[in-house]
């Protein structure tokens, strides 16, 4: 993976794919899946939604790190059996065959599978709504994968993959922050 602009990284997630959230509890590595995201702003602050039925998120809630990943749809079986299966009784690296890569400000672990990775630190915690409040510490993208389209999760076990990109940089011009 190559390291690139964290002021940059929320145009990894303003279209809404599905992700994985990866966790280092001290001695192993986890993953998640989350749908449920949010880009907050530019920096990027990010919200997520998640809460303690969730191994990862004690252990998001403890050690205030995690990383992002968004994977291409090539691993879209891989990141529903993630999605099902609890991290305290399965190793998901090892059972869904992803490869974890040392991050450099967090100790849970980049996804070499994946797209995109953001190192986040847990900046904020709202109990109420369930909403992990993140900032984006670093940046990494993977552009040797060969498939590039992610997907986005409609809620009801159904699922829809990026499709033609249409392009209004122009028209958006004074609401694109310098150098995106
Ligand atoms: C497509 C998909 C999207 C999901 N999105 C979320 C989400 O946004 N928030 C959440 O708390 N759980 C979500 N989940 C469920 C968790 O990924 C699931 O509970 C997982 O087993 C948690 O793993 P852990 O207990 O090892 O942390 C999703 C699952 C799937 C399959």
């Amino acid at each position: 993976m190559r390291e690139m602009d964290i002021g940059k990284a929320f145009t990894f997630l303003e279209s809404g794919p599905v992700t994985l959230v990866t966790t280092f509890d001290g001695k192993k590595n986890n993953i998640m899946t989350i749908s449920w995201h949010m880009i907050m702003d530019f920096s990027p602050h990010i919200a997520i939604s998640t809460g303690p039925w969730n191994t990862s998120f004690e252990v998001m809630m403890r050690t205030k790190e995690c990383v992002i990943a968004v994977p291409g749809v090539n691993l879209i079986e891989a990141v529903i059996g993630i999605g099902t299966v609890n991290g305290d009784i399965v190793d998901k690296f090892d059972k869904f065959s992803l490869t974890s890569l040392a991050a450099k400000t967090v100790k849970a672990p980049l996804i070499k599978e994946c797209l995109k990775c953001i190192e986040c630190k847990v900046i904020d915690y709202v109990e109420k709504h369930g909403l992990v409040i993140l900032s984006g510490e670093r940046a990494w993208i993977n552009e040797t994968a060969v498939e590039q389209r992610t997907f986005h999760a409609v809620g009801d076990g159904t699922f829809i993959v990026d499709g033609e990109m249409m392009e209004y940089r122009a028209m958006m011009g004074n609401r694109l922050p310098p150098g995106v």
